[in-house]
């Protein structure tokens, strides 16, 4: 099955915002609007408002549809109520992308939230503080998600970076309120992603980097039995070429990744799928941008020297599988891409993502940071909000927050 776009998509067995009647009807959104954040002239500002920009349609089908909207989110990791994690730059900016005033309430639950809420009227919106102020809310406190549900009578998931979290905004609320569903975000994020791993057009290419192989070996394993080529680039590489034997000189090696990636070669050998790894690297002599730089051609590093990024050979080859593919899958950056002179890498490929012909897609967290950071986030196919809880899913993990909606 494939959408509108063709991009091949898996049924989510969900019910979605599109099939119900919320005219009238208070509806509680959890989007994802953990975006990063900057000082900025001495005032804290948005830095990068992908998942907030995509968190507003499903907002403004509500407001269309004349629900009265309460929004939801996490903001990062918060001690207590650090003031430094309100969202109240987060409701600047989506005010903004909304055209319309955008109240903070001071708090997730309490009596000032629920006179809040009680004055909105039909179209209105109105987001509350952020849900880990609540120490119930990491704790899918049944207490907390009763109280929670009470402000609302329809409950949306949209929050699809946060899925694969069982809290009391994405899962716990869920068993206090009649209806819950899907939003426009969450629906596309998990059919999209399901469908390049149950139903891709082959060539299925998929490109893996980061530092560590034990974050991405079981990604490898789904891939191994649907993919016709992994390609392999970050540091997780050295965790690979330990183990068949290459020297990796001051290079930063996964000691656990080492058995997991001699399990995974020899995997690849009875797959249908060939596990690529680099030919050539980048060295430095340590992790700095004003480093002493050499290219190897060759993966064994000399001692004195790490490798921080895949060499040119390399990323021109990988950018061709890219190019070829019918199917693109990238997640993980290919070198230290934060340091200017090993950016090179994952730069050629996020331009092949945003060039090849076929279906690409990104997954959240640093590829999609970089792929936003060289200018191509508007190229490729789907760009995921979801880091943890892109990866979880292609693992084959039931998340939380989507296992707790209605079904169809
Ligand atoms: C993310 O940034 O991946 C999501 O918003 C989840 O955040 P968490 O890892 O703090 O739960």
């Amino acid at each position: 099955m494939t959408d509108a776009t063709g991009v091949p998509v898996a049924a989510l067995g969900k019910k979605t915002v599109r099939d119900i009647d919320v005219s009238g009807k208070r509806v509680l959104v959890r989007a994802d609007l953990n975006a990063p954040l900057r000082e900025a002239d001495g005032r804290v500002v948005v830095s990068d408002d992908a998942r907030i920009a995509a968190s507003v349609p499903t907002i403004e089908l509500l407001r269309e549809r004349g629900a009265k909207v309460i929004v939801c989110s996490h903001l990062g990791r918060p001690k207590d109520r650090d003031p430094k994690l309100s969202l109240a730059p987060v409701a600047e900016r989506l005010g903004e992308l909304l055209g319309t005033d955008l109240p903070l309430a001071p708090g997730l639950i309490g009596p000032e939230v629920e006179a809040m809420v009680a004055q909105l009227t039909d179209g209105d919106v109105l987001l509350l503080e952020n849900s880990r102020y609540e120490a119930g809310e990491t704790k899918n406190d049944p207490a907390l998600a009763e109280q929670l549900a009470k402000l609302a009578d329809i409950y949306v998931d949209d929050a699809f970076g946060a899925c694969h979290r069982a809290h009391v905004t994405t899962e716990g609320v869920t068993h206090f309120v009649g209806t819950s569903v899907a939003g426009l975000l969450l629906e596309r994020e998990v059919t999209t992603l399901r469908g390049i791993v149950e139903s891709p057009e082959h060539p299925l290419v998929v490109v893996l980097g980061g530092a560590k192989v034990s974050d991405k070996v079981a990604v490898i394993d789904s891939f191994l039995k649907v993919a016709d080529a992994i390609l392999i680039g970050g540091a997780m590489c050295f965790s690979f070429f330990t183990a068949q034997g290459h020297a990796t000189g001051n290079s930063l090696v996964e000691q656990e990744g080492i058995e997991l990636a001699r399990k995974a070669l020899a995997d690849a050998e009875q797959s249908g799928c060939r596990l690529v790894l680099p030919i050539d690297l980048k060295l430095g002599r340590e992790f700095s941008a004003d480093t002493e730089v050499q290219e190897l051609d060759g993966v064994d590093v000399p001692d004195g020297w790490m490798g921080l990024d895949v060499g040119r050979k390399t990323y021109e080859a990988y950018a061709a599988e890219v190019k070829a593919a019918r199917t693109a899958f990238w997640n993980g950056p290919m070198g230290a891409f934060e340091l200017a002179p090993f950016a090179e890498g994952t730069r050629y490929v996020a331009q092949a993502f945003a060039e090849a012909p076929g279906v690409t897609v990104v997954g959240g967290g640093d590829s999609a940071a970089a792929i936003a950071e060289f200018g191509y986030a508007d190229d490729v196919t789907h760009l995921s909000t979801g880091g943890g809880a892109a990866l979880e899913l292609i693992e084959g993990k039931l998340l939380p927050g989507v296992e707790a909606l209605n079904d169809v």
